[in-house]
């Protein structure tokens, strides 16, 4: 993995432009988020819930929570999608991805707020974590998810993920892309640029 510091990378965010014209800011959660991602979780349906988790709860537990607000500790990140409504920033989805050293590939997990679905944040999203698993230099981008949850396969087949068993679990299906991308190719120009920093800093 190439050694991005996550301290190097604490102000980074990308501004994605989706088809309907609306602009999302992708960036990394901060410890002040803790509150309003919860009530983004407390506030998705029942079932977009159970789909991000594969069980019933109602809210992310405390320990989790804590996990999911320091962003970087063990090689684990979690971003927000956020829009301006009224003024306000308001948490559009969410996506937590974290490193695995042994198969040099990211895991994820995301979801979209149920009034945000259907109108292309999850593509965009997924689009952004590609760039961003790039940048750390990853060889793949994997997933599970329930073999019923149709929207989740649908947009993991239209973003070019491959399917395979998911070990451990027949409930589960698992969908993967091989990320082979130079660091000069990076199709977000935000991290195209953060990993020529980086590179620039460490041959000084
Ligand atoms: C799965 C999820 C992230 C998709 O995000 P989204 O923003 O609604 O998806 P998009 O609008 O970007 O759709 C992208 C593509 O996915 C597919 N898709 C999206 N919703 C779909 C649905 N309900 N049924 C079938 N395919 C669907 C389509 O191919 C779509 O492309 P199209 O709009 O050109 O037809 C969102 O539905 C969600 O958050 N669900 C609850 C949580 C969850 O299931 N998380 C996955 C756990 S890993």
């Amino acid at each position: 993995m190439i050694a991005l510091r996550f301290n190097d990378l604490r102000q980074h965010s990308d501004v994605l432009r989706l088809r309907t014209g609306t602009s999302v800011t992708v960036r990394f959660v901060e410890p002040r988020d803790a509150e309003a991602l919860q009530a983004y979780f407390r506030a998705l349906s029942t079932r977009s819930r159970y789909n991000r988790f594969f069980g019933a709860m109602s809210e992310l537990p405390p320990a989790e929570l804590d996990r999911f607000v320091h962003v970087g500790e063990a090689d684990r990140f979690s971003v927000v999608a956020v829009m301006t409504l009224d003024g306000a920033e308001t948490i559009a989805g969410e996506a937590r991805y974290a490193f695995d050293a042994e198969t040099d590939s990211f895991e994820f997990g995301l979801s979209i707020g149920d009034r945000w679905q259907g109108q292309g944040v999850g593509s965009a999203l997924l689009g952004n974590l590609e760039c961003r698993v790039a940048a750390f230099g990853a060889r793949r981008l994997f997933g599970d998810t329930l073999r019923s949850n149709d929207a989740m396969t649908g947009l993991a087949r239209k973003s070019g993920f491959a399917f395979t068993h998911s070990p451990g679990d027949w409930k589960l299906v698992r969908f993967e892309k091989y990320i082979d991308v130079a660091p000069q190719e990076i199709p977000c120009a935000s991290w195209r640029l953060a990993v020529q920093q980086i590179a620039l800093h460490a041959s000084v």
